[in-house]
């Protein structure tokens, strides 16, 4: 769909602030790790005699996009990595000629909830307690003033942060910028009431940008709780479903959580939808600046 005049109108009417930029993402061709996971989907399953169900397609897409990540690292990759230390026994899905996949599950620390912000990076850096340490370049950690009032999760590090070991730097994280920048908030230096904390619910990229499982949202929460915790910020905003069910444990829609005030152990949350999703659906950003504003306003009435 493409903005017409009068869209862009409408949303002007609605106070959505002229430097969110409404333009279609372009579209964007599949990285060669989605290429070749896709290759493996489509041969395992045409090739398998079992019947194609979601919970079989989930396990064969999972596991071809772990052996599509391994195979797109470069041989000396493994050298930084920490070794793999249990294997799957072949399943179904790799059973039709790929290889096992390996699964590296380590303990995560001890005493994460009494951790200072150094103890707290430096477990996050070493962090091996799910498969994700496997394929990760670094752990994203989060970034921002230790101390800021805001603090913004989002879900998962995508390509440029795995890269880069910085949250939300690419098409989302411009556009975040861009919202935080319409509410007077900004992640770099400045005053320091201007700034905001940002972080995810995962620390490390889930290959081929594929969607957080449940054991790797619940070994990576105890980070992400600490960080709350040490931040101690006046409000939260969580975007998109995966901080929303990782913070408030509720599975219900954005749409029907978003527009008041939850409780997160005593501090304020917000919901609202994800960056990238408003890339997707440009209309939907009224909703956000909508969220925006009140996340601004339990803020005033803190002062
Ligand atoms: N999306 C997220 O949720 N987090 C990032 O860091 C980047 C994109």
């Amino acid at each position: 769909m493409r903005w017409t005049e009068r869209q862009r109108a409408m949303l002007r009417e609605m106070g959505i602030p002229p430097f969110w930029p409404v333009e279609e993402p372009a579209a964007q061709a599949p990285s060669p790790v989605a290429a070749a996971a896709a290759a493996v989907v489509s041969t395992t399953m045409a090739s398998s005699p079992e019947p194609a169900g979601p919970r079989r397609i989930a396990t064969v897409v999972d596991e071809a996009i772990l052996q599509a990540t391994r195979e797109s690292l470069p041989a000396t990759a493994g050298a930084s990595r920490p070794p793999p230390r249990a294997t799957t026994s072949p399943s179904p899905a790799n059973s039709a000629g790929a290889k096992p996949i390996e699964v590296t599950l380590g303990p995560r620390p001890a005493g994460i909830e009494t951790m200072d912000w150094p103890a707290l990076r430096e477990a996050v850096a070493g962090c091996q307690a799910c498969g994700l340490c496997q394929s990760r370049t670094q752990p994203v950690f989060g970034v921002g003033n230790e101390h800021a009032q805001w603090m913004l999760v989002g879900e998962a590090p995508g390509e440029q942060e795995d890269k880069q070991g910085r949250p939300f730097v690419g098409r989302a994280g411009q556009l975040l910028d861009r919202m935080l920048a319409a509410v007077d908030l900004t992640r770099a230096e400045d005053e320091a009431s201007r700034q905001v904390f940002i972080a995810n619910v995962l620390k490390c990229r889930p290959p081929a940008n594929r969607n957080p499982q449940p054991q790797e949202v619940a070994q990576c929460e105890p980070y992400l709780l600490r960080q709350v915790a040490l931040v101690q910020p006046k409000v939260i905003v969580a975007m998109g479903r995966f901080a929303v069910q990782s913070l408030l444990k509720s599975t219900e829609a954005i749409g029907r959580l978003r527009g008041r005030v939850h409780d997160l152990a005593g501090v304020p949350l917000i919901v609202t939808y994800h960056p990238a999703y408003l890339l997707r659906n440009p209309a939907d950003k009224a909703l956000a600046w909508e969220d925006l504003c009140l996340a601004r306003e339990v803020m005033r009435r803190q002062a």
